[in-house]
């Protein structure tokens, strides 16, 4: 018997991913053989540890924090997903030998908002808190899908207008900083700063959330976000952490390799059971 293709999660830390489980479930649930293990790789030891991997035979890799930016430099091509994002969260060994790098994020967090949670994007007033890393991979695949308009509110106003810039082609999109967003309405906010990590929520106006409007946390804990619990606070239709993006970004990375689309449901619901707060 053939040993298993080899597939990985290089970052650091890296200690708490819940990659390898979400793979092990996608594998198990559509048959693959594979093998897929966390890998503690600091910036400075990327290149060696990737070129390392796939020369031992390895098939794919995911990259995160704080690699997903070298890994798209790292890249022989990329897709135009990546290229708009400037960053890469998946691998793929193509049959030539190149090394292929995709980002999954966006459509990721598209499948949880849209599939999962049934909210509509058409014609809705969105607001993005953040304007690093994590909120240019968003802007695009949101943008497509012809939401009314889009803001973008960042701590350092210069990064949001430049990126709402560089964005306006693919639709109504304006950059500001927090202060300036008196007097709008949401009917989603989704916060992709890292205020979250620090247990920090950005400086909101109290009546921005329309009603029934729903808030959508990128990061994800054990525990409700800073901004999952503000959103409960403000009366959110829905308040949601992006365990569900996790999923479904992981899921699309299993496609781009295995060809295979697991069901993304049965992996959501035993992750959320092992969680406290659901
Ligand atoms: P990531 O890749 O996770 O997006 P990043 O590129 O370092 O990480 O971006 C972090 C984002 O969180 C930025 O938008 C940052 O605001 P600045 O551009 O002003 O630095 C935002 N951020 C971090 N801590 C924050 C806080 N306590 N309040 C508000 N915004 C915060």
């Amino acid at each position: 018997m053939s040993s298993p293709d080899r597939y990985a999660v290089f970052g650091s830390p890296i200690k708490h991913s819940k990659s390898p489980k979400i793979h092990k479930l996608f594998a198990e649930q559509t048959k693959q053989s594979m093998e897929y293990t966390a890998q503690e790789v600091p910036a400075e030891a990327f290149k060696m540890a990737v070129s390392s991997f796939f020369k031992a035979g390895g098939k794919g890799l995911n990259c995160t924090l704080p690699l997903k930016e070298l890994a798209w430099a790292y890249a022989d091509n990329s897709t135009d997903r990546a290229d708009l994002s400037k960053a890469v969260n998946t691998l793929i060994l193509q049959e030539d030998g190149s090394v292929l790098g995709d980002n999954t994020d966006g459509c990721g967090l598209v499948r949880d908002l849209t599939l999962n949670n049934k909210i509509n994007i058409k014609g809705s007033r969105i607001l993005i808190l953040g304007a690093g890393g994590a909120c240019r991979g968003i802007i695009a695949p949101l943008l497509e899908l012809a939401p009314h308009h889009m803001v973008l509110a960042n701590r350092t106003v210069q990064k949001s207008s430049d990126l709402a810039a560089e964005f306006c082609i693919f639709g109504d999109i304006e950059g500001c900083g927090f202060a300036d967003l008196k007097r709008q309405q949401f009917d989603l906010i989704i916060n992709a700063t890292s205020a979250s990590l620090n247990d920090q929520t950005p400086p909101l106006p109290e009546n921005i959330l329309a009603e029934d409007g729903v808030c959508y946390d990128l990061a994800y804990g054990n525990r409700p976000t800073s901004f999952v619990l503000w959103g409960m606070d403000h009366h959110a239709k829905k308040s949601l952490d992006g365990l569900g993006m996790l999923v479904e970004q992981a899921a699309e990375a299993f496609f781009t390799w295995r060809k295979a689309r697991p069901k993304t449901k049965p992996v959501i619901d035993a992750l959320n059971a092992l969680r406290r707060f659901n």
